[in-house]
């Protein structure tokens, strides 16, 4: 559907044509003066340098050709502006098109087109911390935007697991248990289908290596010896690491559950190992990798850099792969499987560098095709309110399923408290709008800036918050489900500012779409779903709605009410989290 906003700068450009003029000064803002008119239109200013007459001459000209059944005012106002106020039945057409229009008639830019959406990134075997619960969920909802353009959207959750932290469990677990038939060369028998540690070893496992490499370099050496020798294949490694994948995973996996993060897509940089000698062989061929003291290394320097920019690192001296490589066979892999259009990848912005290196890679040996747009989404810190990164009470590093705990219990004591629903329906509802609490309060700020984790506020049922929109949507469900069957009726001109006012909210709902997928920022859409709380609380302030005797002015109100109520799940699922029943 054509925006609203586009629709209102044609009538204005059609009527500059028909006064004699270039439709192109025809341009039609949102008023800055809301309490002068709604729409403006400054054309004629630019318009009279160029005709070389007075710009109110022009704003004359055009107010006449514009049609009134359109417009509720139309002025031409010194200097020579137009003010705009457009018709309630104008309105009214343009929002029953939007009810009855598949998707709200949203513009599907996407079909025909594939999307990777790289997010989560969890490490195996290192439990999930709050630094991957951004990526979680702004990936989550730039995928569920994308798809809802008509992208096919795969979410790829690209799994650390074929790192330096494998080797270290691997060489910490030899310690403790030397005699394990992994360890052995010549074993040839089976290996047990039980892993030889439960998921809290493994835990206790990983942190003690990688504190012990710190002061014990000969530790630090065997743990990089057996890195190697598990990415070349040495069998009870492979067999160790596939026990690591099914502990580790069945928790990550719990976890994402729980945040109703989901992946189409659960391949690791384990996955692109298969690639990665053709890949070499390729690049040595074309001399695009290069030797450099013992090590194969990819330069992507270019004369205008304005800082340093290493090599892509391929191959180390010591034989293993690294980030970098992974990174550059995952996009031959999924050049091969998907042809994407286009890869998004979310990380913490500090590894800008990375991604920068790694895109100049992909460009110069051709593994990813021109035409396909590679982004880097960097987010910026969850803080605690010191200001720092957040932290445990005891400084600790904060587990992500520690912190969902958290939240749930605080959520939880507020709705026993305020008996927000009966107590067996307690616990599904606490978990609703925790979810609703956390992830707004993300998605709230711009991806790319630090902001700080309040659960007081993130869980406010006031104020810019997940809550304050679900009690929204929650009280105009309960109008809703009062009145009866309101599916069909249709949209009705305005009866009111507060009515005009949510009406104008309503039409803004695809821009605000698009707006948040072109400049990958889930915040757009929050701040629009704001807006229209904001209006949706305001209309039924000001409206008799359930006891309104006139039975046309009603069904123009829960006909509104129930777009509204649409539009608010619509936006609410492409942000991760839904509405209660009841709160
Ligand atoms: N596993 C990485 C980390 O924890 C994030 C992976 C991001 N995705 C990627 N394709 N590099 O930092």
């Amino acid at each position: 559907m054509e925006k609203l906003l586009d629709l209102i700068s044609r009538q204005v450009s059609e009527a500059f044509a028909a006064a004699g003029y270039d439709p192109a000064y025809g341009r039609v803002t949102v008023s800055n003066r809301p309490d002068l008119c709604e729409y403006q239109c400054n054309g004629c200013l630019s318009a009279a340098k160029v005709y070389h007459c007075a710009p109110m001459v022009i704003a004359q000209a055009v107010a006449e050709k514009l049609d009134r059944g359109n417009f509720d005012l139309v002025e031409a106002v010194k200097p020579g502006f137009l003010n705009l106020n457009i018709s309630g039945a104008f309105l009214q057409s343009y929002l029953e098109a939007m009810r009855t229009a598949p998707d709200f008639g949203v513009e599907k830019t996407g079909l025909g087109k594939t999307v990777v959406v790289d997010y989560g990134g969890p490490n195996v075997a290192k439990p999930l911390h709050i630094g991957h619960l951004r990526s979680a969920i702004i990936g989550e909802s730039m995928k569920r935007l994308y798809s809802f353009f008509g992208y096919h959207a795969i979410g790829d959750v690209h799994l650390g697991d074929w790192g330096l932290q494998m080797g270290l469990i691997i060489a910490g677990l030899r310690e403790k248990e030397p005699d394990l038939p992994y360890f052995d060369p010549d074993f040839t028998g089976d290996y047990p289908a039980e892993a030889p540690f439960t998921l809290s070893e493994l835990e206790e496992i990983y942190p003690a290596a990688s504190a012990r490499k710190k002061v014990d370099p000969e530790f630090g050496e065997r743990a990089h010896q057996a890195t190697f020798e598990l990415q070349q294949g040495r069998r009870g490694y492979r067999a160790l690491w596939r026990y690591i994948m099914n502990v580790s995973l069945a928790d990550i996996r719990r976890i994402y559950d729980q945040l109703d993060v989901h992946f189409e897509s659960w391949l690791g940089e384990s996955d692109a190992d298969p690639f990665i000698p053709a890949m070499l062989e390729r690049l040595k061929a074309s001399g695009c990798a290069v030797e450099s003291e013992g090590a194969l290394v990819f330069p992507v320097a270019e004369p205008g850099d304005k800082k340093e920019m290493p090599p892509c690192i391929l191959v180390k001296s010591d034989g293993a792969v690294l980030y970098d490589t992974t990174e550059l066979a995952t996009m031959v892999q999924r050049m091969q499987d998907f042809a994407p259009d286009k890869i998004l990848y979310l990380a913490d912005k500090r590894q800008s560098l990375h991604f920068e290196q790694v895109f100049r890679a992909a460009r110069k040996s051709g593994i990813v095709k021109p035409e396909t747009e590679l982004e880097f989404l960097g987010f910026g810190t969850m803080n605690g309110p010191d200001g720092k990164p957040f932290k445990t009470r005891d400084g600790g590093v904060m587990r992500l399923e520690r912190l969902i705990a958290d939240i749930m219990a605080f959520v939880g004591k507020k709705v026993e408290e305020n008996r927000i629903v009966a107590p067996e329906d307690a616990p599904a509802t606490t978990k609703i709008i925790a979810m609703a609490a956390l992830k707004y309060g993300d998605l709230s700020n711009q991806p790319t800036k630090d902001y700080v984790f309040d659960m007081d506020r993130f869980a406010a049922f006031e104020g810019n918050t997940g809550p304050y929109l679900l009690y929204t949507t929650v009280r105009v469900k309960s109008i809703l489900s009062k009145f009866g069957a309101w599916e069909d009726l249709p949209i009705r001109a305005p009866a009111s500012p507060a009515q005009k006012d949510l009406m104008r909210v309503l039409a803004r709902f695809c821009p605000a779409l698009e707006g948040a997928l072109s400049a990958s920022c889930p915040s757009v859409l929050c701040a629009y779903l704001y807006d229209l709380a904001g209006a949706v609380n305001h209309f039924y302030h000001e409206t008799r709605i359930l006891d309104q005797e006139d039975k046309g002015l009603q069904a123009g109100s829960i006909a509104l009410i129930g777009l509204a109520k649409r539009v608010l799940e619509q936006g609410m699922d492409l942000l991760g989290f839904t509405a209660p029943e009841k709160m």
